[in-house]
């Protein structure tokens, strides 16, 4: 072999071999579809994502028990959230969710760490199910769930770097329950009918994304946990709102009902509804919160009710036993005085009294 071949061959097999790398990686990266319900539903994602069966999974229910105070945690610092009216911005139908792309500019101090805004993304139910929300509060599920995924830019360059390391990912939850017309979100959901199936995407203009947040930034649960789709990594530093945002019951209906998981040329076409994940099994975790607990308090107070029931149960028992021994031994002494014939004695008694009086 000539100089000249040999470096081809190696050419050619570093090529191959760089082929092979691409096409694995795109197999592992999406090629291989996933739903929320049936044959590629959430209970099979870890046959082909494996990290989805690991143990440090999200989204986790947040109840009594599990928490701890953590005085040292910080209201959440936004910065750029205020995104230019005069700045376009993708919104897509990825066949999973609705998904709004988010500028560099926009970024976020979380635990003493700057991360950097990728895209936000919401979670929902259906017309017949009032669940839709991948974290819940003591059992109890909200309607839908906003999430802002960052990742750790002082650390990583992009998403893509980040998203599989332990800590490379910072994403806000902000649970959505039904009340008032909210305008923030209707600049979102008046673009839905625009990209109804698979793969559509549209530009839309920027707005202050602050708004679509709760006004408390201050009380939050936080967690170690992973992202809620496959590939499951567990890389993301949760913080979710304590407090839920509202939107009206017409506008939770648009998104339940304007949306198709399916492309447009499938025959069959399936509405996107249900696309959250349920919740994990915590294992060893901590769920730091920001905030005093209400219901810890609520348990005190039930403890103090309990002794206080019980305290005055007890007052109660001693009260009526010494009015039936009085009952009683009065009884006796009446028996005694009659027997005695003193009755007399104290009805004449009584009646002098009334007679001075
Ligand atoms: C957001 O930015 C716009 C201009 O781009 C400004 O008019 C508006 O007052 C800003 N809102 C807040 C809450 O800062
Ligand atoms: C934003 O999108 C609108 C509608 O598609 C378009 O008319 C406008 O020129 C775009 N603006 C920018 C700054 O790209
Ligand atoms: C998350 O995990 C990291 C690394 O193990 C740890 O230092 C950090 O305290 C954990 N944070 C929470 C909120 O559990
Ligand atoms: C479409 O859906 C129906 C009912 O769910 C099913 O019987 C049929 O096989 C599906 N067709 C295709 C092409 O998937």
């Amino acid at each position: 072999m000539s100089l000249g071949s040999r470096s081809c061959f190696w050419r050619s097999a570093i090529l191959i071999l760089r082929l092979l790398d691409l096409r694995s990686r795109v197999l592992a990266s999406g090629a291989s579809e996933w739903t929320y319900t049936g044959d590629h539903g959430e209970d099979h994602w870890e046959s082909t994502y494996p990290e989805c069966g690991n143990h440090q999974q999200s989204p986790i229910d947040f109840h009594t028990g599990i928490f701890e105070y953590d005085p040292t945690l910080e209201p959440i610092q936004l910065l750029g959230y205020n995104l230019s009216a005069a700045e376009n911005f993708s919104l897509i139908n990825d066949g999973h969710a609705v998904k709004m792309g988010l500028p560099p500019t926009m970024q976020m101090i979380c635990a003493s760490h700057r991360y950097t805004a990728v895209q936000l993304h919401l979670h929902w139910g259906s017309e017949t199910e009032t669940l839709g929300s991948e974290h819940t509060i003591s059992g109890r599920h909200y309607p839908s769930e906003l999430h802002i995924v960052h990742y750790n830019s002082e650390k990583y360059g992009d998403i893509s770097t980040a998203q599989d390391k332990a800590d490379g990912l910072a994403v806000l939850g902000i649970l959505i329950e039904i009340g008032s017309f909210n305008a923030a979100y209707e600049q979102i959901f008046s673009h839905l009918t625009e990209i109804q199936f698979k793969g559509k995407e549209i530009k839309m203009p920027g707005f202050n994304i602050n708004d679509l947040l709760p006004r408390e930034l201050d009380e939050y649960f936080r967690y170690n946990g992973s992202l809620t789709t496959p590939p499951c990594y567990p890389s993301v530093l949760w913080t979710v709102f304590r407090k839920p945002v509202q939107i009206s019951r017409e506008q939770l209906s648009e998104l339940q009902k304007d949306l198709y998981f399916s492309r447009m040329d499938e025959t069959n076409q399936t509405e996107m509804v249900n696309n959250y994940r349920h919740v994990q099994k915590l294992w060893e975790r901590e769920v730091f919160i920001s905030f005093h607990e209400d219901t810890r308090n609520a348990e005190h107070k039930l403890a103090f009710g309990v002794i206080l029931t019980i305290a005055l149960g007890c007052l109660l028992c001693v009260m009526v036993a010494s009015a039936l021994t009085v009952f009683f031994l009065r009884k006796r002494a009446d028996k005694t005085t009659e027997n005695n014939g003193v009755t007399y004695k104290l009805a004449t008694n009584k009646e002098d009294e009334l007679s001075q009086a």
